[in-house]
């Protein structure tokens, strides 16, 4: 194992300023953990384009190490758990947050967050879904849970062009659901109906500033990964007994409700975290995604980059015009 690797480091200066480069580092520095993985594969998710600017709802301690997804092999293991040579997937928990993370040759953490890479899946298409697929797959199971079924009717995914809401189109489209998109990019129609869209809607026609407490009721149920406004809109237009499945605060963090959708219309609202997923229940998940599940165009469904490439990719997605997956090779596999 060599002592010198690379990783992308994100540091503050003592103006305040954040810098970020790709900085060299050794095994010394790295955090404590029984489990060492050699990263093949990391990708790029809006918690990471936080982190890589330093935002400090993300980042606490500097130097920080971004990156919260990581496929790679297991070179050093003081657990019976996992073997060296293992091929591994780790998403979430505090990598790339608390912890260093996986935009990095190495990184350290513990058992308990490390999934066995299911035998259906390589490496790369691991990080293709990453936290992104896996966070869309608990958004549909959550839907599944409350009842919302292929007969249920119309389903709405926001944010339809990025990562999670792409994957969302794409597995619920391929479960038997009807989906309509909501995006901000009528561009990209053709590709949002490509992957699952029956139709496309602008995220205005949703989001109409109307404070009425209940309106049209439109939707049998939704996967929300924008917040704020939107979210509070879709809710008072879901149909009774529907539910909203709602992960993201891309574009806002405050809900302007009544109760009303609650206890007039039995709407659910379930709320998903991907980062803090138990372990049992994330494991058969990535098993799904890597079998009935599977998405058949999985390993086209990425750009790959490198790590001196990241920074304009975090731009990308934290001005709103990036598109569905970015992922970052950084060993070989
Ligand atoms: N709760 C969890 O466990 C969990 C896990 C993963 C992600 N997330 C959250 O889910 C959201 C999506 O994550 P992602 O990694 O899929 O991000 P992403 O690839 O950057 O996608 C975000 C999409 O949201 C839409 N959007 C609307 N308003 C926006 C704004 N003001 N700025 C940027 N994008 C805006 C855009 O889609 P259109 O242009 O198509 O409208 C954009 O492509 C984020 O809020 C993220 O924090 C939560």
């Amino acid at each position: 194992m060599k002592n010198a690797f690379d990783c992308y480091q994100v540091n503050k200066n003592e103006q305040s300023e954040i810098t970020a480069d790709v900085e060299s580092i050794s095994h010394d520095d790295l955090p404590p953990g029984a489990i060492t993985i050699r990263v093949v594969y990391s990708s790029i998710n809006y918690k990471d384009a936080l982190a890589a600017t330093g935002q400090p709802g993300v980042v606490r301690n500097f130097p920080h190490v971004p990156g919260i997804d990581a496929a790679g092999i297991v070179v050093a293991s003081d657990s019976d758990q996992f073997k060296v040579g293992q091929s591994v997937v780790v998403t979430s928990y505090e990598l790339g947050v608390e912890r260093w993370g996986a935009w990095s040759e190495f990184i350290r953490v513990q058992p308990e967050w490390i999934v066995p890479l299911p035998e259906e899946l390589t490496l790369k298409e691991s990080m293709i879904l990453g936290t992104a697929g896996l966070t869309a797959a608990i958004c549909v199971s959550s839907l599944l849970h409350h009842g919302i079924n292929v007969n249920a009717g119309e389903i709405l995914v926001t944010g339809a062009s990025g990562g999670v809401g792409s994957f969302a189109l794409s597995l619920l489209n391929q479960l038997g659901y009807s989906v309509t998109a909501v995006s901000s990019k009528i561009a990209l129609q053709e590709r949002l109906i490509e992957l699952g869209a029956k139709q496309i809607i602008h995220p205005n026609e949703v989001n109409t500033g109307s404070k009425k407490p209940l309106l049209k009721a439109q939707w049998a149920g939704a996967i929300d990964t924008v917040g704020g406004s939107l979210l509070s809109h879709l809710i008072r237009s879901i149909q009774p007994e529907g539910c909203v499945a709602a992960c993201g605060n891309a574009g806002g963090t405050e809900l302007d409700l009544t109760v009303f959708p609650f206890i007039l219309r039995g709407v659910t609202l379930s709320g998903i975290d991907s980062a803090w997923y138990p372990i049992e229940k994330r494991t058969a998940l990535w098993q799904k995604l890597a079998t009935d599940w599977k998405l058949p165009d999985l390993d086209s469904r990425a750009r790959v980059i490198t790590l001196d490439q990241v920074s304009k990719t975090v731009d990308s997605i934290l001005n709103g015009s990036h598109q569905e997956r970015t992922i970052i090779q950084i060993g070989e596999e």
